[in-house]
């Protein structure tokens, strides 16, 4: 495996490869979760391909500094996991090697963004487009792989990828969980033991809510205060940022389930933020 730090040695590299390629972007703080993305990754490039990993903590697409600064940097643990997972080439730039200081042009999502994490993150997709669509240009894959975790992400990337032509294809791989439920983060290794121990009750929740949901037994418009029942007990600190039930393809809120809708939650566990979802079938 292969490590290179800057945009002028991963054009070398890519440019020395005809075969096919696949890129898994991360923000580094690599878990199983990202495991699973390079094992597909590894599985769709075959034994003749090329899987790149990129790491790195995209400045453009934090709202809050605090989280910036305090995202976990485990490099030498990555490192390791991107070796064991039969990863080929990791670009790792540095904080400033991504974009020129007087940057000016991004990628702007003006739809399936205006809901849930786009709500409630300001410009935050805007910087994963424009992150995305600059590793795209730096390594030329024939896939990208992403988690299913963050799925609105995904379908933010799908729309991107078709409104802007790019001629890749985006394979979202499934969410890895805990035993417990608790879906792997990167953030989960910043919480406190209290609201770790407490955390899988967030899926837990999910999948009653869902099912009440299914049965009548509860509304759409009752979605924030089952959660915020289910979470009175807890010893965390908790705040609610969203609970909302959505079309899978636009996003946006549903008021009936017609058609298999997203339950999705963003959660304040003490001062992490956890997201989280579940499909809804149509009962
Ligand atoms: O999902 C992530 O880790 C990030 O949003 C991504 C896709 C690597 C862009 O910075």
């Amino acid at each position: 495996m292969k490590i290179v730090h800057t945009k002028t040695e991963l054009r070398r590299e890519r440019q020395e490869y005809s075969g096919r390629v696949i890129l898994v972007p991360t923000m580094g703080a690599l878990h199983d979760g990202h495991q699973a993305l390079m094992e597909s990754a590894r599985l769709e490039a075959g034994s003749e391909g090329l899987v790149i990993v990129s790491i790195f903590v995209n400045p453009i697409q934090f709202d809050r500094a605090e989280d910036l600064e305090n995202y976990p940097s485990t490099f030498e643990q990555d490192s390791a996991i991107c070796e064991a997972a039969g990863v080929d080439l990791i670009f790792a730039p540095a904080a400033d090697g991504v974009y020129e200081s007087d940057s000016s042009v991004m990628v702007m999502e003006k739809t399936l963004s205006t809901t849930l994490c786009g709500a409630q993150r300001p410009g935050h997709f805007d910087g994963v487009c424009t992150v995305v669509l600059k590793l795209y240009h730096l390594t030329q894959p024939d896939v990208m792989v992403f988690g299913k975790k963050d799925f609105q992400q995904v379908a933010v990337i799908q729309r991107m990828v078709r409104d802007l032509d790019l001629p890749v294809e985006i394979l979202p791989v499934e969410t890895v969980r805990e035993e417990n439920g608790l879906a792997l983060s990167s953030r989960n290794s910043r919480l406190s033991e209290q609201a770790y121990t407490e955390a899988p009750v967030i899926h837990a929740t999910l999948k009653r809510c869902s099912s009440e949901l299914q049965s009548g037994a509860v509304k759409p418009a009752e979605v924030t205060a089952f959660f915020q029942q289910a979470f009175e007990s807890l010893e965390t600190a908790v705040r609610i940022d969203y609970v909302e039930l959505v079309d899978a393809e636009t996003m946006q809120p549903v008021a009936e389930i017609r058609k298999d809708a997203i339950l999705a939650v963003a959660v304040f566990f003490g001062d992490i933020r956890l997201i989280d979802h579940i499909t809804v079938q149509t009962p």
